[in-house]
């Protein structure tokens, strides 16, 4: 069969999706997700197979049509509950492939998956082998955060962005998500009055130029920092569609967007995380981090945050005299370490009194200790 086929079910009908999920699994790996969530999946992850069950309001066509335009191989099979003819056809000029009308068309529809799943499979065999060197553009979107206050994120994210910027040709962006206190434009020196908050008056019809009207163009690496407003009540004005619409606005123009976040969750950070491809944990090795990791671990379950399969965790600040050793993490650790990050006060601290960026230029003979370890990670989130 074909198991490395990504199939997304959107379905808010319990009946419906438990039919479909008891037919297909074992066969296939199949995501079931909510119409609310359905632009969030598309643009965090190329799908191959939507199937999507009519939801009760009138959103099939307009999700179809969003499905299609953001990933237009995307396989769409509809699963209607009635057989309103006019609705079938706006289904199908929206994209969508097959349709089925349940409950009758049930056993129907099963038998035809393989048939449908193994067509889809070869006609993109024969597209990979014709476009090889085409690839299509959807930024990776890299969240860096920690329940615990200091624990690096910032200095982190900052070098981590410069980092693939300097030793690629990626586009890459770093955005500063302290939007009450910001952080990033004291570690690179940025004196502007242009901030995120610039963005809100446009943020319906966001697009590139925008966002590089409002970043700061960093010299030397060329890196596109947009920073905090550190301005509470610009803050508040931010929401969590703001955050939406800035991580995808920003994923189709850049290669590479790196989030740096505060160590406090709130609407605005939960959506971070949703967007990401990647959460990169920074834990510090000592038994309170570990504690308030293990606290942020049960709220992402209470609210719905996916963990497992996107969260690493970088070690930061590690050293001889650690209270907590790397061998007795592992064993505590559900997720996986990313990369290990030494302690390097020694050199760091130049940089941060000086406000200048750890990395400079591509080939620099002299790296401290901290800027090495984030070139590994670097060199590992690459691949
Ligand atoms: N590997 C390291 N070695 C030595 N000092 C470090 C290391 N990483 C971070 N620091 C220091 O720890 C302090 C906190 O770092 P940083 O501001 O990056 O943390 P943060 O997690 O962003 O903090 P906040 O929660 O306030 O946003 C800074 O003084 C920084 O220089
Ligand atoms: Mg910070």
């Amino acid at each position: 069969m074909e198991p490395n086929l990504k199939v997304l079910l959107v379905s808010d009908d319990e009946v419906i999706h438990n039919q479909i999920l008891n037919a297909l699994t074992g066969s296939y790996t199949v995501q079931l997700i909510s119409t609310r969530d359905v632009v969030r999946e598309v643009n965090r992850d190329d799908q191959d197979i939507v199937i999507f069950v009519q939801p009760e309001t009138d959103i099939a066509v307009e999700s179809i049509q969003y499905i299609k335009s953001v990933s237009p191989s995307t396989l769409v099979i509809f699963i209607a509950k009635g057989s309103d003819f006019t609705q079938l056809r706006n289904i199908t000029k929206a994209g969508a492939t097959e349709f089925f009308v349940y409950p009758d068309e049930h056993s129907l529809f099963i038998s035809r998956v393989p048939t449908i799943f193994q067509n889809y499979e070869s006609n993109k065999k024969k597209k990979e082998d014709t476009f090889s060197v085409f690839t299509k553009g959807r930024g990776q979107i890299y969240s860096l955060f920690s329940g615990a206050g200091g624990s690096g994120k910032s200095n982190l994210a900052s070098t981590l962005a410069q980092t693939i910027k300097l030793e690629t040709t990626a586009e890459v962006i770093l955005i500063d998500l302290n939007l009450q206190f910001g952080g990033i434009e004291t570690l690179f020196s940025i004196h502007s009055n242009r901030s995120i908050a610039d963005l809100t008056p446009v943020i319906n019809e966001l697009n590139e130029s925008h966002i590089r009207n409002v970043s700061q163009k960093l010299e030397g690496s060329k890196l596109e920092v947009l920073i905090s407003p550190c301005d509470a009540e610009a803050a508040e004005r931010i929401n969590e569609e703001f955050i939406a619409k800035l991580l995808r606005t920003c994923r189709r123009s850049f290669d590479f967007v790196i989030v740096d976040l505060p160590s406090y969750m709130n609407s605005q950070v939960l959506t971070a995380l949703e967007e990401s491809d990647q959460i990169f944990y920074i834990l510090t090795p000592d038994t309170p981090a570990l504690k308030v990791l293990k606290q942020f671990e049960e709220l992402a379950v209470r609210l719905g945050i996916e963990l497992p399969s996107r969260t690493s965790v970088i070690l930061n600040k590690v050293g001889k005299d650690n209270e907590v050793q790397d061998k007795d993490l592992k064993n505590v650790l559900r997720f996986p370490i990313a990369a290990t990050v030494r302690f390097d006060k020694k050199g760091l601290q130049p940089f941060l009194n000086k406000g200048e960026p750890v990395r400079k230029t591509a080939k620099e003979r002299r790296l401290i200790p901290f800027a090495k370890d984030v070139r590994k990670w670097g060199l590992s989130v690459l691949g």
